[in-house]
Formats: structure tokens, sequence, C-alpha cells
């Protein structure tokens, strides 16, 4: 057995901040080099293994000694989220911090929500939501437009405003708070105020919904737990934050990536020109190629697990990085080459196994609408930057583009 010790990447922070986004950073493809898994520390100090594998991080993903509960010691986190760590942990978790049982029934309550048939009936609206913005950006005689403020952000804003029954009236004032919170670079007292402020913000949408009920997610859910007598207004809040949050930002910055990615590539958006029934293959590819959430995957092992040739001790922590995975050369031929054609569907951007995405079939729909109509509706779409001058969230616990400039 091979325990790969702490050495010469002991000073390495990580995760290794992304700066261009169609290349991994040399130091991930190094770790690979040293195994599938590896002894890191993140940025502030804690001792973790890094999982480079994809074979690893899978067979982590799906096993039950590995607990996704937030509030334990030695969950992996960068010194920048602690002071966020401490404010969840004096709120019931949601789902996405839960194991087992607590974790299944948390989920069930909510998965009918997500079935495929339920968000294919949305398509129409997620449509007319698109052509909307799309009709905004082509009625202006401004030039450049923003992407991210025109289209990638009040996209799946609307549309996540709508399934769950926020006003989408209020989207600047979450989307400014959850801004806040996922960069890592901001004053940590902003962040946990960013934290009140959203679930103060819900606690009275869902206390103005348990006696107005609507035709939402947040008001069927209350409705639910009625019936059932477990009515839980702060845990209603909790759901109602982890939905809030992952439904708008991370599919944001997959609309922004995945177009640049595009124009930088336009042999392969020339693919899905010409068949738009390419368009979900060329999501799937988008989606692995970018990779946008790392350190959401994160484990803390239960008990001592045998994985990738070295022993995980009980209570350490394992951060199974989903750049490195979908780009694991045993898996997916040349991966530094984005080809939409290659049939990425078992890339891990969405995660693996019990806590695998709840809303990726809503993100896969939305990306779907956004590209096909996009490039059809503005065919001379181009960058109205040098893609080296554009600012990236290297800084942020999501990956995407703060600004993406465009003409035509
Ligand atoms: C491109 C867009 C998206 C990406 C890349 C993404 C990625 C992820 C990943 C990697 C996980 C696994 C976390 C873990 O293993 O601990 C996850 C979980 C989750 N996602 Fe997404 N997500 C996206 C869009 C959405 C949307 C639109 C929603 C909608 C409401 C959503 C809701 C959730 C929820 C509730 C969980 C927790 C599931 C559980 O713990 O059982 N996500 N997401």
């Amino acid at each position: 057995m091979t325990e790969t010790v702490v050495g010469e990447l002991a000073d390495l922070e990580l995760p290794v901040p992304r700066r261009c986004p169609f290349t991994q950073p040399a130091e991930y493809a190094r770790l690979r080099e040293q195994g599938p898994i590896s002894k890191v520390r993140l940025a502030g100090g804690a001792e973790v293994w890094w999982v480079s594998g994809y074979e690893e991080g899978r067979a982590i993903l799906a096993d039950r000694r590995f607990s996704s509960d937030r509030r334990k010691d030695n969950f992996p986190i960068v010194d920048s989220d602690r002071a966020i760590r401490e404010r969840f942990r004096s709120q019931p978790p949601s789902m996405i911090g839960m194991d087992g049982a607590e974790h299944a029934a948390a989920r069930r309550a909510v998965v009918g929500e997500f079935t495929v048939r339920r968000l294919a009936a949305l398509r129409p609206r997620i449509q007319q939501i698109v052509d909307r913005f799309i009709d905004d950006m082509l009625a202006t005689d401004e030039r450049p437009v923003d992407l991210v403020t025109a289209l990638s952000l009040p996209v799946p804003s609307l549309v996540i405003c709508e399934l769950l029954g926020v006003p989408y009236t209020d989207h600047d004032f979450f989307q400014a708070r959850t801004a806040a919170l996922i960069r890592r670079t901001t004053a940590s007292e902003e962040r946990q105020r960013a934290v009140d402020e959203l679930r103060a913000y819900l606690a009275e949408l869902i206390t103005h919904k348990e006696s107005h009920p609507g035709d939402d997610l947040y008001s069927r859910q209350i409705d639910k737990q009625r019936e059932e007598g477990t009515l839980d207004h702060a845990a209603l809040v909790s759901m109602a934050f982890l939905l809030l949050l992952a439904g708008h930002e991370t599919t944001a910055n997959m609309i922004s990536l995945g177009v640049l990615g595009l124009l930088n590539r336009p042999d392969q958006l020339a693919v899905i020109k010409a068949d738009p029934d390419k368009t979900p293959m060329a999501v799937e590819e988008l989606l692995r190629y970018f990779s946008i959430v790392e350190m959401v995957t994160s484990r803390v092992a239960t008990e001592d697990v045998e994985i990738g040739g070295v022993t995980v001790k009980a209570d350490e922590g394992v951060v199974i990085s989903g750049l490195s995975a979908n780009w694991d050369p045993a898996i997916f031929d040349d991966p530094a080459d984005l080809d939409v054609e290659r049939g990425a569907r078992h890339h891990i951007a969405f995660g693996y196994g019990p806590h695998q995405c709840l809303g990726q079939n809503l993100a896969r729909i939305e990306l779907q609408i956004v590209f096909d109509t996009l490039f059809r509706r503005i065919p001379t779409l181009r960058l109205a930057a040098p893609v080296d001058a554009l600012p990236f969230k290297a800084d942020a616990n999501i990956y995407g583009a703060y600004e993406v400039p465009v003409t035509w």
C-alpha cells in the first residue's frame, strides 16, 4: 500500500484558482500523475485527500461510509469559508448536508418536482423566457452587451423563481447576496450578512406562503408537511435556501461558459448549428469540460476505507475534484479537447450517487434551449473582448465568468 505524503505539495493551495476556462491548472495534472488520490493541504491549512481519479471519485460519492455532513469538524473546507460554515452550523441542514435515511427522506419530499415528465412540461415556458431576454438583447442599440446580465443570470433566475414561488422582482436582492456568498474574497462579515439576509428573506416568504399558498414548490412543500404533521419552518427555510441558490448560480455560470466555449470553437458550434438534435450531447460535453463546482463534492470518512492504493482514515476529509475526474484521460480521450460529439454523459459534473444533483434535468433543459435559441436567433454572435481579458470567477466557489461582452 502506498501512502502519499504531504511533501512538495504542502505549500500548494488547493483548489488552485482557474484563470483560463479552457485548461485545467497544471497542478491538477501533476497531482493526477502522482496517483488517483493524494494528500494535500487546502488554502488555510486543512489536510485532506484530493481525488483526481474518475473511478475513485465515483466510488467515494456512491459509498455510504463517506459523509456529507458539513457540520463535522473535518469536513473539507478552505479557510475563507470557515465563517460561513459557522453560520450554517446554527441552522438545520438542507439535504445536501445530510446522510442516510435523513437525506433520503428530505430528497424524497421534493424529488417529484424534478421528474423528467414534470420538467418537460416546463419546456414551452422556458423557451418563452429565453426568447424574451433575447428579444431585449436584440432591441438594444448598445453594443457590446454583457451576456451575463442580459441572459445567463436572468434566464435561470426567472425559471427558478417561477418554480419555487419567489417573486422575480426581488432578483437583484437575492442575486447580489448569492454573488457575495460564493465569492471567497468577499469579507467574511459581508458573506455572513448575505447568509443572514437571504435566510430572513426566505423565512418571511415561507411565513407568507403558510397563510397565502400559491401554485409553487414552496407552497406544495408547506402543504405536504402540514398534511403529514411535520411542518418545520426552519427546515423549510434551509430547503428553500438550497434550491434558490443552487437553482440559478450554477446554471448561469454554465450558460456563460458554454457560450464562450462554443464561440471559441467555431467547428464545434457548427456541429450543433447544423443539427440541433446534437445539442443535448454538446451540453453534456460542456458540463464535463468546464466542471464548474469543485469543493461541493467533498466528504468526510466515517470509518477507515481502502481506496486508490491508500487508506482514508475515519474522520479524514476528501475532496472529489470534478474537474480532475472529468479530465481523467483514462476515461475521456484527449480530455482538453472540447468535442461535442464525444458522448460525455457519464461525467460527474452533477456529482454521483445519492446526492447527485436534484436539478440536473432542469439545468440540462435550460442549457439546451439557451444554446439552440441564442445561436439560431443571433447567428453572428461573437465575443467583443479577448478571452484572456475577461474577469473569471477564479476566486469563487463556483467557477464562471463575471462578464462576457458580446456583439453581433
Ligand atoms: C449546471 C448546473 C448545475 C450544476 C453543475 C450542479 C452541480 C451539482 C453537484 C455537483 C451536486 C452534488 C453535491 C454533492 O455531491 O454533495 C449538486 C447537488 C444538488 N443540486 Fe445541483 N447543479 C446544477 C444545477 C442545479 C439546479 C438548477 C438545481 C435546482 C433546483 C440544483 C439543485 C441541487 C440540489 C438540491 C442538490 C443536492 C442534492 C442532494 O443532496 O441530494 N442544482 N448539484
